[in-house]
């Protein structure tokens, strides 16, 4: 891929491909399936647990001020209130006065006209459609005014006249705050640090499409990053990251106007520091490292500042690292720095304290979350997918080329042949490699198609059982991008394929 192309790979090719290799499939398909909801399939549980794994690894329990917890999905329903999401979490929707059907009124303006409509208010998303004479996209009917529609899922917790209403959580993050007393009277926490989660979460999105892109059920990895009040600028990991370089969209480069192109550049960290603060820069280079670790190449991805209208009601400043899809730059993570307002929130109307005692400054302060790195899981997948699909013309079918610490299949095994003596061999090494890893056996077909079959997938490396083997002990490795092979040891095959994964040795 040249510079700054997009990914190759159509969202509907995506999507089929996904669920001819079993990695996605649309939920109730016999049914016709449910907008927004998605299944997994055999290969796509392999990989979004190795994507959440390693995220967890990486950013959470390699950092000594990090911990975790596990919220439930349903909670009390004043929680909801005090955060907000009750009073302020929905967006516009317009509905055709002849069809009935509704659509996100910013999603079709961007469709329509091809611009950024993120944070249009709906007086100025009305006069758009009627300036640009913007019609039902189904029916072409006219449509009607925009009007705001709440994104929560509700539904009745317990029975009859003794059940309440609650909701589903649209977020992670407030199980954390909720939860912020807990953690710190039963954990030796010293600000600064942070706590983090891996969980569903539900909007009833008004027109959810573009694959795994916009869907109503969803999983995402939250961390709360909290800091003492007076010491948000003490970050002792700014010094090392304050050179990183990253392609940045300002607000003043982003525009409604679709005469003007929206302008990106490349900026140090150090550079944007006086719009954020050093921990909410910190939190976004680690997360666009890890993208850029797992395969993710830099120049597709992006730092976007949110413009003032479309700063969530929390947040004091907010960032979106964006992926460059074949359907435009989408945001994959947010990243908001949203101060004292949810602990504050949840305090006043619970009546619990949310404070933490400062050794340092002797006094007992309200904590700021300096940061909130939201990853979406499934965005995630989209995004790592995107980038490794290749059709690749020379062989003639589809290369995945995933970072083998996420690929769903680590090792295929294969007999050269159906032959007894190779296949007792070729099963042994596959017993010795699935103790600690997934590992696909198969003697079915030519070698060539059990090569491609296992490319397709993602698998990085093949091993081959010949009858050479039998004499001298050495089988053949194959490294799926390069397709070079070479004979390795069986004596220590175990050490030969980590070394492999961990990318320590490479097939010559
Ligand atoms: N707690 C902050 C928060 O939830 P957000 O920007 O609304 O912020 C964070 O969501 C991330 O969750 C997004 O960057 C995206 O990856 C994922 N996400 C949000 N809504 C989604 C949806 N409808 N479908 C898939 N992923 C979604």
């Amino acid at each position: 891929m040249g510079e700054f192309e997009m990914s190759n790979i159509s969202i509907n090719d995506i999507a089929s491909f996904c669920k001819k290799k079993g990695f996605v499939f649309p939920t109730a398909d016999i049914y016709g399936g449910l907008g927004g909801f998605f299944d997994l399939g055999p290969l796509g549980v392999e990989l979004k647990n190795n994507i959440k794994h390693y995220y967890w690894n990486d950013l959470v329990r390699r950092k000594e001020f990090m911990t975790g917890i596990d919220g439930s999905i349903i909670t009390h329903p004043k929680v909801w209130k005090a955060s907000g999401h009750v009073d302020n979490f929905f967006d516009y929707q317009v509905s055709c006065d002849k069809c009935k059907n509704s659509f996100r009124a910013d999603n079709l303006i961007e469709e329509v006209l091809g611009i950024d409509a993120d944070g249009l208010n709906p007086s100025e998303m009305d006069e758009i459609i009627k300036k640009d004479k913007i019609v039902c996209p189904k029916c072409k009917g006219s449509l009607g005014k925009a009007v705001a529609y709440s994104l929560m899922f509700s539904t009745n917790v317990g029975a009859g006249q003794s059940g309440v209403i609650s909701y589903l959580r649209p977020e992670t993050a407030q199980s954390i705050f909720i939860n912020f007393k807990n953690v710190l009277d039963s954990q030796r926490l010293k600000l600064p640090f942070g706590i983090a989660q891996i969980g569903k979460a539900f909007r009833n999105e008004i027109s959810p499409r573009n694959f795994l892109f916009r869907l109503r059920e969803l999983e995402q990895i939250e961390i709360e990053f909290f800091v003492h009040p007076k010491k948000i600028d003490n970050c002792p990991f700014f010094d090392r990251i304050k050179d990183f370089e990253v392609l940045f969209l300002s607000r003043e480069a982003q525009t409604h106007d679709k005469n003007k192109s929206t302008k990106e550049k490349n900026v140090k960290l150090k550079e944007i520091l006086n719009r954020s603060n050093p921990w909410q820069l910190y939190w976004l280079y680690e997360v666009y490292l890890w993208y850029i670790r797992y395969g993710i190449k830099k120049e597709n991805l992006r730092i976007r500042e949110h413009l003032k209208e479309e700063l969530a009601h929390y947040a004091k400043s907010c960032f979106d690292i964006d992926y460059r899809f074949s359907f435009g730059w989408k945001e994959i993570c947010g990243n908001a720095d949203r101060g004292s307002f949810d602990l504050e929130q949840q305090s006043r109307l619970s009546n619990s304290k949310f404070e933490i005692f400062d050794e340092e400054t002797k006094e007992k302060v309200i904590p700021l979350v300096a940061s909130e790195p939201s990853f979406g899981v499934e965005r995630a997948i989209l995004t790592i997918l995107s980038e490794a699909y290749e059709y690749d013309l020379e062989r003639d079918n589809v290369v995945l080329h995933l970072s083998s610490k996420l690929a769903p299949i680590k090792f295929g095994v294969f007999p050269l042949i159906k032959d007894e003596k190779l296949i007792k061999l070729s099963r042994e090494i596959y017993d010795t490699l699935n103790a600690k890893h997934n590992v696909f056996y198969d003697e079915a077909g030519s070698i060539g198609k059990r090569y491609a079959r296992q490319d397709e997938i993602g698998t990085p490396f093949c091993l081959t059982v010949d009858f050479q083997t039998l004499e001298d002990g050495c089988i053949t490795i194959r490294d799926r991008d390069s397709k070079l092979q070479q004979r390795f040891s069986l004596k220590n095959i175990k050490g030969i394929c980590e070394a492999l994964l961990d990318n320590e040795i490479k097939v010559k």
